[in-house]
């Protein structure tokens, strides 16, 4: 994105030196007291001034999977340096352009203020070739979340990285705090997948793919060359040493493209007990499926000395990816094979927040959106209209969900297509009805099967221009996307 959104009026790219003229020579500045009522989450808090983390964003050329290719990278590595951080911390992270194009790092799952929310076209110009960039804001969640490139398809070459917020106060007790980013890998241009999906030389059907009986197996339109986790592919898979009956919390983060997966350690039950960086309670399956750009957090137990491989397959695909986790004396590792899923899956419905996730009371809002498409002629769309994109028809028009600051807002998502949608919306966590209306799972991104409605609910508190689309990179670059707006309105 970013290219067609050139004429609009942006905030300038922050400088150093507007930064530190900002913040003056004490290096903390208090905003505004909160206000009652309609307060937003950021009412009332001190910012210092240095960078924690910076990201150096750096173009290099790889081959995970045999040919080379042009990586687009943060710290120089894949996945992105982790930023970690700890509940209430004010997040402070600078990113840094040594690209020759510009770039743009969102925060995904992060309730920031809007003009921190790094979406070029929305709520800051992209970051230009040698600039800098600092986000900061206070912190106001723990749990699993990650960054992005939102700039044009930068994701797809690997501009990602996980981020996590860890809460002192929870009890959990575990050994091991283990993240685990999953990615898809395209041997080639990026900017090549929709023009060939359009006059159809690229037309991706797997032999045999990853597809439990009644799972429709259509997340992906693109030819893979395969799949990473924490960087590596199967020839050198990701392995981490543990002792007997230590518990390890897995961070497992879906950041690929456009890929959903199925996720077990045969033999190991999986607790469940987050999505999207948010407390559920919890539940014990044996295998999960993680689309576009979820997070989810399992506890897992070593019951002995051994090895316990693990895989990720991607659905659609007859593709996965593989690693171990071990005790330190066992034997040499065991040969992998192909994934199979048993025992039982996690559904949906089986997802409740741990606590009561309902919001204040206040003036409502419905809204009915369609997640519509054109399979033939690529081009996705949100009521049958795309939104200006890099790869949207010349039709496109950006046309806002505008709603009332307050508000607690439903939004009813029809997707009649035979595809997955992962949509995801910035800036909030929204509630997903159609269960237990108390403990309603809260999360940022949502799958909406294949020829299902689902229905989402959030509270308007944090005014602004949020973006809100389907998390597969195609289909937003080709208009399934809308900006949600409303401004700041004291009572
Ligand atoms: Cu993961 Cu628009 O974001
Ligand atoms: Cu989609």
């Amino acid at each position: 994105m970013g290219q067609n959104h050139g004429r609009r009026t942006f905030l300038k790219t922050v400088s150093t030196g507007m930064l530190a003229a900002g913040l003056g020579a004490a290096g903390a500045r208090v905003r505004a007291a909160p206000q009652p009522g309609k307060a937003t989450p950021h009412s009332g808090t001190v910012i210092p001034a240095t960078a924690d983390f910076s990201l150096d964003i750096v173009e290099e050329t790889a081959s995970p999977f045999g040919m080379p290719i042009t990586a687009i990278l943060a710290g120089g590595q894949w996945p992105g340096t982790e930023i970690r951080y700890r509940k209430s911390d004010v997040f402070r992270v600078m990113v840094r352009n040594r690209l020759t194009e510009p770039t743009s790092i969102h925060w995904h799952g992060l309730i920031p203020p809007n003009l921190q929310d790094g979406v070029p076209g929305v709520t800051q110009a992209p970051i230009e070739p040698g600039e800098l960039m600092l986000y900061q804001f206070p912190l106001v969640q723990a749990g699993t979340y990650w960054y992005h490139s939102h700039y044009e398809l930068q994701e797809q070459q690997g501009l990602a990285g996980p981020l996590v917020i860890e809460d002192p106060a929870e009890a959990r007790g575990y050994d091991h705090d283990v993240t685990l980013l999953l990615g898809d890998v395209y041997n080639g241009d990026p900017n090549t997948i929709i023009p060939g999906l359009r006059d159809g030389s690229i037309d991706f059907e797997a032999d045999k793919p990853f597809v439990l009986p009644g799972e429709s197996g259509f997340a992906t339109d693109v030819p893979y060359a395969g799949y990473l986790l924490n960087g590596r592919s199967n020839t050198s898979p990701w392995k981490y040493a543990v002792r007997p009956r230590q518990r390890l919390r897995l961070r497992i983060i879906n950041a690929s493209a456009s890929s959903f997966f199925r996720f077990a350690i045969p033999g190991l039950p999986l607790t469940v007990i987050a999505s999207d960086g948010e407390d559920v309670e919890p539940v014990e399956v044996d295998n999960l499926m993680i689309g576009t750009a979820e997070r989810y957090d399992l506890l897992v137990t070593i019951p002995e000395s051994g090895n316990y491989p693990l895989h990720a397959a991607a659905l659609g695909d007859n593709k996965w990816v593989e690693g171990l986790i071990h005790t330190h004396d066992a034997p040499a590792p065991p040969k992998f094979g192909p994934p199979r899923f048993e025992g039982r899956h996690l559904s949906f419905e089986q997802l409740r927040a741990s606590d009561d996730s309902r919001f204040p009371k206040g003036p409502e809002r419905s809204i009915d959106l369609r997640l519509s498409g054109n399979m033939a002629k690529y081009v996705w769309l949100m009521n049958d209209v795309a939104y200006p994109e890099l790869f949207a028809p010349p039709d496109a028009r950006n046309v806002p969900i505008e709603v009332g600051h307050g508000e607690v807002v439903r939004v009813t998502l029809t997707n009649p297509t035979p595809m997955y949608h992962p949509m995801h919306l910035h800036g909030h966590v929204f509630r997903v009805l159609g269960g237990d209306e108390e403990r309603a799972p809260r999360k940022d991104t949502l799958s909406v099967p294949p020829r299902s409605t689902r229905a989402i609910e959030f509270y308007a508190n944090n005014p602004g221009r949020w973006f809100f689309h389907c998390h597969n990179l195609y289909h937003m670059a080709s208009g399934m996307a809308r900006e949600v707006r409303y401004v700041n309105s004291p009572n």
